[in-house]
């Protein structure tokens, strides 16, 4: 099922070829900037015309002579300079939504070549509590692995936790002088973090602190059996706490392999790396160095200075035997490879460590994993309303949990006001259902590089680009149908006449489009800003044109109109990662 851009694209292609020569390169078709000019616009006569040195008028005239569009839009239009103009046709409008109608997928074609694809995302440090920083990662990452899923390509979503760096040393500390097995039961997170927090405070001042943290996870690391047995009580109680958190938010893993699967794998990592002169003794350290092939200005081994450049090397090896971050990635690219055949593998973490990152591919390049494509999906910071990074009224990082908490109150609030009637249980799951979903979304309709301004109030607001506004238009378009006394639509043929229609139809056809973009780019929010226009369109259409009260073709048509949006609806949210309720 071609969407109706790859359809005027195709078609124009074709002309193109006939005509033109040497061909110019594809693609020819954008949307119109403005759509009273119609739906597609190719600007390739102008191209062709500064190439060739003709009048591109001209060859926009001769274009629109040999293209064949039998039925699809209407004769182009030649505009302006030697622009020409598609506007689709209401019987081709109408055959595709009543094809998509008949989709199960919407329209939405599977990959030809389906990749395997690690999501790396979520992956919080677990000494500290899980916070506000870590909605993004965790949202973007289920919401790009449900993409990739739908498109059809193998994907395993795997939490690289951060479950042996060392924060595990003062906790090792801070636990044997004062630590109490009930609290770490009851609330692991909590207990861990006022003792990590404790144990850093003196560490700042006291060197033997420090000393005495080192060497708590120098016995941890080489399997020390007393620190093994309670890094692993560690482990298993906040393990538990993660899971009551991405249960309730709905986000699931394949795989939760922490920075600890891969203790055993660092000595011969570094091994490796040396043997091949990948990376080399430094001062007591290893460390891999600029290898000189690139332009120092994209060299990540190399920083720009005053005086010209400095080595930034990246350490594999501390100089008191200790690995570091990037050995263990270094050692969880192998494995991925390896174990899982990846052919993708997208990092959803936070704009800091992009050096990370760059100076990563690159080491996994030289060390020779080409055929791997690895991707760091970075974003930005969540910013209160002083465009500081979000803090809560005390001043305090605000917790995961808190968030979801305040998410749910604030929504359980609103629904109330709105319907009073609702039981308490009713009033709980709908809480449920728009406060996180509306938290979600909030982070998602974001461009994920831009820092954006946390707000709860702009959140939740049931009108603008928001998850209530979309779950009310699914809520809405379901009412209809039961106002109508109908679970399924009669047998019914597509009609557009009214220009509501038409725009809600063209609309609905661009779905294909916008989930394909917003996995390419990593970027949900543009899947986002195409629920929010179909939204609209579709209020515009339920005020312009009457559905039960229409006569009967007419009803049934405008019925089709109407599931169509709902389904679409829905699935998109799905695809975000939120849900949607019959009622609200
Ligand atoms: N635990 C790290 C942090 O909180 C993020 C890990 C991201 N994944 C990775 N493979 N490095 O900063």
């Amino acid at each position: 099922m071609n969407t109706p851009r790859q359809e005027i694209e195709a078609r124009v292609a074709q002309g193109v070829s006939k005509l033109f020569s040497p061909v110019p390169p594809a693609p020819y078709v954008r949307p119109c900037p403005d759509s009273r000019h119609g739906d597609f616009q190719t600007n390739v006569a102008l191209i062709q015309g500064k190439e060739s040195k003709a009048n591109p008028r001209d060859l926009a005239a001769q274009l629109a002579e040999v293209l064949e569009l039998d039925g699809v839009a209407e004769k182009p239009e030649i505009a302006g300079p030697g622009f020409l103009n598609f506007r689709l046709t209401p019987e081709y409008l109408a055959r595709q939504v009543t094809q998509r109608w008949g989709d199960a997928r919407l329209g939405v074609p599977t990959v030809a070549q389906p990749e395997t694809v690690v999501v790396d995302y979520s992956s919080p440090n677990i000494a500290k509590e899980m916070h506000v920083g870590h909605l993004r990662s965790t949202v973007l990452g289920d919401s790009l692995a449900r993409l990739y899923c739908f498109l059809g390509h193998h994907v395993i979503a795997d939490n690289h936790l951060g479950d042996w760096g060392t924060g595990f040393g003062m906790i090792l500390f801070g636990y044997k002088r004062e630590g109490d097995p009930e609290k770490l039961k009851r609330d692991p997170f909590a207990h861990l973090e006022a003792i990590y927090q404790k144990v850093q405070r003196e560490a700042k001042t006291d060197e033997t602190v420090r000393e005495a943290a080192r060497s708590e996870l120098v016995l941890l690391q080489q399997g020390d059996a007393k620190n093994r047995k309670l890094w692993e009580e560690f482990l298993k109680y906040s393990l538990a706490a993660l899971d009551v958190i991405y249960q309730r938010l709905g986000v699931q893993f394949d795989y939760t392999l922490g920075e600890s699967s891969y203790n055993d794998a660092l000595p011969g990592v570094v091994a490796d790396l040396l043997e091949r002169g990948i990376a080399r003794e430094s001062e007591g350290a290893i460390a891999i160095f600029s290898d000189g092939t690139l332009p120092p200005k994209d060299d990540p081994f190399l920083v720009s200075e005053k005086e010209g450049y400095r080595d930034n090397p990246l350490l594999v090896r501390k100089s008191d035997g200790g690995y570091n971050y990037a050995t263990t990635d270094l050692a969880t690219i192998r494995y991925r490879h390896e174990k899982f055949h990846a052919q993708r593998v997208l990092y959803v973490v936070g704009g800091p460590q992009q050096m990370h990152f760059r100076q990563l591919f690159s080491a996994a390049r030289r060390w020779g994993y080409n055929d791997v494509k690895l991707e760091h999906v970075w974003f930005g910071t969540i910013l209160g309303a002083d465009k500081k990074p979000f803090r809560s009224r005390e001043g305090e990082t605000v917790k995961f949990r808190a968030l979801l908490d305040e998410a749910e109150d604030r929504a359980g609030k609103i629904i109330s006001e709105k319907r009073p009637e609702l039981s308490d249980n009713e009033r709980a799951t709908l809480a449920r259902v728009v406060g996180l979903g509306a938290l979600k979304y909030a982070d998602l309709a974001q461009n994920r590089n831009i820092d954006y301004v946390f707000s709860w109030e702009k959140l939740l607001a049931f009108d603008g680009n928001t998850a209530p506004y979309l779950q009310n238009a699914y809520v809405r378009i379901r009412a209809i149908f039961r106002k109508a006394g109908l679970e399924k639509i009669p047998e019914a043929s597509v009609q557009l006449t009214e220009p509501a229609e038409l725009a809600l139809s063209r609309k609905l056809l661009d779905f294909a489009d916008s989930v394909l973009m917003a996995a390419e780019e990593y970027r949900p929010h543009y899947l986002c800003l195409y629920l929010f226009e179909l939204a609209t369109l579709f209020h515009k259409f339920y005020e312009a044109c009457p559905v039960i009260q229409a006569e009967e073709a007419t009803r049934n048509s405008r019925l089709i109109l109407c599931d169509l949006t709902a389904r679409t609806l829905r699935q998109g949210l799905n695809l975000l990662g939120i849900d949607v309720v019959e009622q609200m």
